[in-house]
């Protein structure tokens, strides 16, 4: 029997509560597809802080690099809001993405057709969306230096490397070969130099695939065509800032932020997360969606193990979760049949998915 080790970073917040929910999805889909899942717990932000000092410690850095994949949770709180930079949880996220050297980010942002009235735009601009937002993760702004707050000024560089736009446009190419071959790069060329190297570079990966159509847009109007008319896009190819602010925009085409999943690949390991974060104010109540973090399972399962089946499986059950009417609170105002808790969709889900 094929066996497989994950490491598991629940985290802070609601993360150990919808971790838990996606770790009931993947123990029923193994079960009944035949493969064996074994896991082991890794610390990374607010825990990491409160149990080793650090919010990166070394054993997680170390543990992951034996895993076949990590499913992380969500970071992050106001109990450690006023640490130093370098010692809040956010800096051991970013510090695990760069260990790992996971510089490709895929966020999906698919609208459910039984979710169509959840969305705050009408149903005819959202039905249908479909839309791969390919962000840069380990380079740009987040992590450019030099970096610094001086008494009376402060500063942050943004730098990329031609190596670091061709791979991430390589990772864009191959993913639009698979959908509808449309990538639209998105940056702020008139303005940053480094954007139009960005956008130079873009152009010259496209030259290897030539059935691809590429476009280019600022970073400005894309934010706004993605609310004006989000069917437009296909797959969105953008740097590590641009892509998390577009990334989070997206998102609400769906109706929530609970339920949109991420892929951070590039390297040996993959790390897959919930876009969504940490959600103090809901954390503990049971109350939370897990289907982001079981969809971000599903991503493991299709991008890492290669387990598409049961990739296919989950992914159809989150949908007749969703058809049949059974909602968490965040989406429950809209065609619910039942508002159910954290641990009640994940048991409906594992249920469908195991069939
Ligand atoms: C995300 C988050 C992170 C980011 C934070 C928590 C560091 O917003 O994954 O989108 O900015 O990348
Ligand atoms: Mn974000």
């Amino acid at each position: 029997m094929k066996s497989y080790k994950i490491g598991l970073i629940k985290g802070d917040g609601i993360g150990p509560e919808i971790v838990d929910e996606a770790i009931k999805v993947l123990d029923a889909i193994s079960v009944s597809q035949g493969f064996n899942l074994k896991y082991e717990e890794m610390l990374l932000g607010g825990a990491a802080i409160d149990e080793a000092g650090v919010p990166l410690p070394e054993e997680t850095i170390q543990g992951v690099k034996k895993c076949d994949a990590v499913l992380f949770g969500a970071i992050g709180g106001p109990k450690w809001d006023g640490l130093e930079r370098h010692l809040r949880p956010e800096s051991g996220l970013l510090g695990l993405r760069k260990v790992m050297g996971t510089f490709a980010n895929l966020r999906p942002a698919i609208v459910y057709d039984e979710l169509i009235n959840a969305s705050s735009l009408k149903p005819e601009v959202v039905k249908g969306v479909d839309i791969m937002v390919v962000r840069e993760l380990t380079g740009g702004i987040y992590f450019g230096e030099p970096r610094e707050i001086c008494s009376d000024r402060a500063f942050n560089t943004m730098v990329y490397t031609k190596e670091e736009v061709r791979r991430i446009a390589i990772v864009a190419f191959d993913i639009a070969m698979k959908r509808d071959k449309r990538i639209c790069s998105v940056d702020k060329a008139n303005v940053l130099e480094v954007s139009q190297f960005w956008r130079e570079t873009v152009e010259e990966v496209s030259k290897d695939y030539p059935e691809v159509d590429l476009s280019h847009m600022y970073v400005d109007n894309a934010a706004m065509q993605l609310i004006r008319e989000p069917k437009q896009f296909d797959v969105i190819l953008t740097g590590n800032i641009f892509g998390d602010i577009l990334s989070d925009a997206a998102s609400m085409l769906s109706g929530s932020i609970g339920l949109l999943p991420s892929a951070s690949i590039g390297n040996k390991v993959g790390l897959f997360e919930p876009i969504h974060g940490s959600a103090p104010d809901i954390a503990g109540q049971g109350i939370a969606n897990p289907l982001a973090t079981i969809s971000s399972a599903s991503m493991m399962l299709r991008y890492a193990l290669g387990e598409i089946e049961s990739a296919d499986k989950i992914d159809g059950a989150i949908k007749k979760a969703l058809r049949e009417g059974y909602r968490t609170g965040d989406i429950g105002d809209y065609d619910a049949k039942e508002i159910c808790t954290c641990s009640e969709i994940g048991d409906i889900v594992a249920n469908y998915s195991s069939k």
